[in-house]
């Protein structure tokens, strides 16, 4: 890259790997969401209009990236990837200089596998990695989502379950490849969250990394997504210049309700993905442009800090979950996502986030609202996110403090529920977790003896381990999320459905659960178990609180 280089020279030293990135997550536009692998150059040439004549670009969505169908099948005399002559006439260097005349960026597309994606013929780069990135060079590019297909044979275009397909090495060529050309190209890794452990080797590689496999544009995949990101965050894989990608949007694309919609974009914004626009904006409803160019949701992704939201609470039985972060000036935000089909009005309790009192501003209705203490009720239309920002916080006094710490090993097991031992440093804090609760031979763990001075409600540190990624059923049912049920005092058993937890089965996640029903006295009981036949999470120890 140019500066890292000139320094080197100068120094004489060797020259040192370097990552070109932008410290906030990329923002701009690709084909594959409405014109998959067919793309061409007009399409191209009239949506990078678009962005600049809609005002999108001085927003911030400045990449422009003709995805998968860009080249033709073969190389040339060179060994360079070659720009369909039919579909690109110009292509390459041209529409390069034609993007940058727009004030634009200009995004390239490959992969670590033998061809392209969606087709069975157009070489990827795996192999021709300081050709290709050359070649990018040449052309002007500014960016490079590096996907993920035929990675293990020409034959096979997604592999999730294949060694080489989790591996780092191939984004590990590119990177090296990249760097070894004089000219700062964005890394985009596209390696669907295959494998184990992408958020430790990815964010050394590339600005973004793909966490999932692609979203589809229903409703469920926003779920789906939103459960695979929630371990990044928490585990501090995230931050400036480091973004995990939870995929294209498809606002704008007519498959999601206008609420659905903002919820879309305004989960991706707090949880700092990048915000690329999948459809045309050629034919941008106004609906979907008015979320896409809501500066104050842009905003919050944008925001210096880089803090992706956490996942702080999430109430299954009635279905709505708080998010929150950091944001710079000493502000948070806080998104309350109501996940049911209707409406529904909640309790939003601003001690879960650390918050006695702060002035609330609701994003979406542009509206400062006041100051919020304590717990308010916050209504929700149903399948909608509301997004507040917090500023002039008063920090909340009264923490919880632990009252005790229960294995789960040391747990009365029945049915087919089994204690793993587990290496050193993983399934943390105590080194085992239970396996196979729930499923169809009933697995449960049941905790006695647990103290508490007050009866009521209380606060459960419950740590847990899920890594039933889904892959191969993206596009289906998966989601990412495991049920667990917990019954207290012989009382009706309550269903979470909890996120991945890290980045393997030997990763522990914690989710504070707000638990009914215990009573004064040190004799508390707790059966953990499953629901209907599925497993439920693997389950490390739970911690009380009072
Ligand atoms: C997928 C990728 C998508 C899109 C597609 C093209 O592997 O995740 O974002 O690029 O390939 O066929």
């Amino acid at each position: 890259m140019a500066s890292s280089l000139a320094i080197a020279v100068l120094l004489g030293a060797p020259v040192l790997a370097t990552n070109a990135r932008t410290p906030t997550p990329q923002m701009g536009w690709n084909t594959y969401n409405t014109y998959s692998c067919t793309p061409n150059e007009d399409i191209v040439k009239e949506n990078a209009q678009a962005l600049v004549d809609t005002g999108l670009a001085d927003l911030g969505y400045l990449y422009v990236t003709p995805d998968c169908g860009w080249n033709m099948p073969g190389r040339d005399s060179d060994g360079r990837q070659q720009w369909n002559n039919e579909t690109f006439p110009s292509g390459g260097k041209a529409l390069g200089e034609y993007i940058h005349s727009l004030g634009l960026k200009f995004g390239m597309y490959s992969g670590g596998g033998y061809y392209q994606c969606g087709s069975s013929d157009q070489p990827a780069s795996l192999g021709y990695e300081e050709i290709d990135a050359a070649a990018y060079d040449e052309w002007g590019a500014d960016s490079l989502k590096y996907d993920n297909c035929y990675c293990t044979s020409p034959y096979v275009m997604a592999e999730y379950d294949d060694p080489i397909s989790g591996s780092p090495e191939r984004f590990r060529t590119m990177a090296a490849a990249l760097d070894t050309v004089d000219r700062d190209i964005l890394y985009q890794i596209c390696q669907w969250g295959v494998g184990t452990d992408i958020g430790e080797w990815a964010p050394e590689l590339g600005t973004s990394w793909r966490i999932s496999n692609d979203i589809y544009d229903a409703w469920r995949s926003i779920w789906r997504i939103a459960n695979q990101a929630a371990p990044y965050a928490a585990l501090d894989q995230t931050g400036i210049g480091r973004h995990a990608d939870m995929d294209m949007l498809v606002v704008g694309l007519g498959a999601l309700s206008h609420e659905e919609e903002k919820f879309h974009f305004g989960m991706w914004s707090i949880l700092k993905s990048p915000l690329i626009i999948g459809c045309a904006i050629v034919e941008l409803p106004d609906t979907s442009f008015d979320i896409l160019s809501n500066e104050d949701v842009i905003a919050l992704n944008q925001d210096s800090l880089g803090d992706s939201a956490k996942l702080i609470r999430r109430d299954t039985e009635n279905e709505w979950d708080v998010w929150a972060g950091d944001l710079s000036g000493r502000r948070k935000v806080v998104g309350v996502a109501n996940w049911r089909d209707g409406s529904q009005t909640i309790s939003l309790d601003l001690s879960d986030i650390g918050v006695s009192s702060a002035m609330a501003r609701d994003v979406w209705a542009a509206e400062d609202i006041g100051r919020l203490s304590g717990t308010t009720d916050v209504e929700l239309a149903g399948h909608e996110l509301k997004l507040y920002v917090l500023s002039n916080i008063m920090t909340a006094g009264d923490y919880l403090d632990s009252t005790g710490y229960y294995a789960a090993a040391n747990a009365s097991l029945a049915g087919g529920a089994v204690v793993t031992s587990c290496g050193s440093g993983e399934c943390l804090p105590v080194g085992s977790k239970l396996s196979y609760l729930g499923g169809s031979d009933d697995g449960t763990a049941t905790f006695s003896s647990l103290k508490f001075t007050s009866s009521g409600t209380k606060t459960i540190g419950f740590d847990f381990i899920n890594y039933d990624v889904a892959l191969a059923t993206a596009w289906d049912w998966g989601s990412n999320s495991r049920n667990v049920t917990l019954a207290v005092n012989g009382g009706t058993a309550t269903r979470w459905a909890l996120p991945l937890s890290g980045g393997d089965w030997y990763q522990t996640g914690r989710m504070e659960l707000v638990v009914e029903g215990f009573v004064a006295g040190d004799n508390n009981t707790v059966v953990v178990a499953g629901h209907g036949d599925y497993y439920a999470v693997d389950l490390v120890g739970i911690e009380t609180f009072e």
